[in-house]
C-alpha cells in the first residue's frame, strides 16, 4: 500500500501539534508508513534534564516497533519555522532511521510552509554504521 506524501506530511503535522517543547520552542512531528502500509506518528518531547528530551523520529520509531512494524517504507519529518528551513533529521534520527532503512526509503523533510525536500537514508548518512 502506498500513502502519498502529501498524507503522511498532514499526519506529521497534525502529530507536531503535540510537540512538548517547552525549553526550545521548537516543534517537530514525524509520521512513518512501514512495510504493511500501517501509519506511526511522533512528536518531540522534552525535558527538564535536557539530553532526556526525544525526538519526534524516535517516538514515532518506537511507535512502529511497538505495533509491530519492521521496516520504514517512508517517513516526513515536519520542522522549522520562518527563516529555518526544513527539519532534516539530526545526527543521532539518521542513525535510528538507518536501522529500519532500505535503500528505496524515502525520507521527507518539511518547513512549516509545506515545502518539502527528498532524501534516501544514502544522501543522509553515507558511509553508515551497521553490526554485522
Ligand atoms: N528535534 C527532533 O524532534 N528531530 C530532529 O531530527 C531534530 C531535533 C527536536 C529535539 C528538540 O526537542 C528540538 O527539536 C530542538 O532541537
Amino acid at each position: 500500500m502506498s500513502v502519498a506524501n502529501e498524507d503522511l506530511i498532514s499526519a506529521a503535522t497534525d502529530a507536531r501539534r503535540n510537540a512538548y517543547n517547552r525549553y526550545s520552542n521548537y516543534s517537530v512531528g514525524a509520521a512513518i508508513v512501514d512495510d504493511r502500509g500501517h501509519l506511526h506518528v511522533g512528536c518531540n518531547v522534552e525535558n527538564a534534564a535536557y539530553p532526556l528530551g526525544s525526538c519526534a523520529e524516535a517516538s514515532a520509531i518506537g511507535a512502529m516497533v511497538q505495533q509491530g512494524g519492521k521496516r520504514i517504507v517512508k517517513i516526513a519529518v515536519v520542522g522549522g519555522a520562518g527563516d529555518i528551513g526544513p527539519c532534516t533529521p539530526c545526527g543521532g534520527c539518521r542513525q535510528r532511521i538507518n536501522e529500519f532503512a532500505d535503500k528505496e526509503t524515502v525520507i521527507l523533510a518539511i518547513d512549516d510552509s509545506g515545502d518539502w525536500q527528498e532524501y534516501s537514508i544514502d544522501d543522509l548518512l553515507p558511509a553508515s554504521f551497521h553490526l554485522p
